[in-house]
């Protein structure tokens, strides 16, 4: 590929990766995802994270390409997930003098994943690094998106080379900052690798957001999409959004459903609601659609109604991964419903209930629990559910 250069001297070393179905082996990624590193040549020369192991061959003939003879001095280690420490052992076999730059948490990880780090610098909060011309400056962000994340701000371009946060599903097809892409493509896929990969840590995110407002930032080079120099506040403001789990007026209604029932279930509700004037509805059966597409939206809107068959006594099965991912993550400021089918024994509502417990996001209205075929008297209760909903929904002005 052609040199790209996010400034003088720094340089992007990204790949795509259009061959992978599922990241982290769980969530589906269509679009694929890009994997960035970067290079700053300087008296000293420092390379900022590594990329996914696949990429290791054509990633240090790239460097090479760049440096020729010279030598890597420092490597710095925003983060250890292997999507980026992919390359690492690799790295430290053809540079074996050069420097890992990390926290006191990051070794730690080199030592458990590859091997006993040697030549190690040791970085906290406002540690600056002086490469010649550039001088670069460390800030601890702890899970966003592992315990040892950092941050590296690179002060003479004022570019933050932020790891997983800012970042994104979906490669970079010719395109690498954000002036020279239409964003619509990203829309989805920004706020779905967001939610399903630091969706669970909104609250450090939020603090990592206000830790860094006071850089005078220029630019924001990921690990993943696009590098932001022109359109900064698109990405920081829906970062802010999300993380802080401010929610548009709108349902989410997901249903588990063998033959149809809990799906007509669903139906009468989410009519009710648009007649309410709700205009934000999406409807989802559990079976047919991913987790991570479904947790998205439940970041996006303020209500939840979910609806499983009794499935061996218990939730039918992909309603019980879909709350189980909600419970690890924890989103807040949610109104709950529940319903569902007793087929002959129950185990849909009764389960449904628990997680409602455990979750504790306001329950609008009774659960309402059908056996087999839909009855007048228990369409009469789903209306009121619906209504319920809306109700909560229209008391705030959008
Ligand atoms: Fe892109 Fe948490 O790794």
């Amino acid at each position: 590929m052609q040199q790209v250069n996010l400034a003088d001297d720094i340089y992007y070393l990204g790949f795509n990766d259009r061959r992978t179905n599922l990241f982290e082996n769980i969530w589906p990624i269509p679009h694929g995802i890009s994997y960035s590193s970067y290079l700053i040549v300087d008296e000293k020369i420092a390379v900022i994270d590594t990329v996914e192991r696949s990429f290791i061959d054509d990633y240090l003939d790239r460097i090479e390409d760049i440096i020729g003879d010279r030598k890597v001095d420092y490597l710095i280690i925003n983060h250890m997930e292997p999507d980026h420490s992919g390359a690492l052992k690799a790295f430290i076999q053809k540079y074996p003098d050069v420097i890992l730059v990390g926290n006191k948490k990051t070794f730690g990880f080199v030592e458990a994943y590859y091997m006993t780090p040697k030549n190690v610098l040791l970085v906290h909060d406002d540690h600056k690094l002086e490469l010649g011309k550039h001088t670069l400056q460390f800030q601890m962000i702890p899970m966003v998106h592992w315990p040892e994340t950092m941050v590296t701000f690179e002060e003479t371009n004022k570019i933050l080379f932020s790891g997983d946060a800012f970042g994104s599903y979906g490669t970079l097809d010719g395109g690498i900052f954000d002036d020279e892409i239409n964003l619509d493509f990203y829309e989805v896929e920004v706020m779905r690798y967001f939610t399903n990969i630091v969706g669970k840590y909104c609250p450090h995110t939020q603090r990592a957001i206000k830790k860094l407002a006071p850089l005078d930032i220029k630019m924001i080079a990921a690990t993943h999409g696009p590098i932001w120099r022109s359109n900064l506040d698109w990405i920081l403001t829906r970062y802010n959004k999300w993380s802080s789990y401010d929610l548009d007026r709108g349902v989410v209604i997901v249903y588990g459903s063998m033959y149809g029932n809990t799906q007509k279930m669903a139906e009468i509700i989410a009519r009710r609601i648009a007649e309410r004037g709700i205009k934000n509805i999406r409807v989802y059966d559990a079976s047919k659609t991913h987790t991570s597409y479904i947790i998205n939206d439940i970041f996006k809107y303020k209500g939840f109604i979910v609806g499983s068959a009794a499935y061996n006594n218990s939730l039918f099965p992909n309603v019980e991964i879909l709350l189980s991912t909600i419970e690890h993550m924890a989103p807040k400021n949610h109104l709950l419903g529940i319903f569902g089918n007793y087929s002959w024994n129950g185990g849909g509502v009764k389960n449904l209930k628990t997680f409602a417990e455990k979750i504790k996001w306001e329950i609008v209205h009774e659960p309402v629990e059908e056996k087999d075929a839909l009855k007048p008297n228990n369409k009469e209760e789903l209306l009121k559910l619906a209504d319920a909903m809306a109700d909560k929904l229209l008391e705030k002005p959008e």
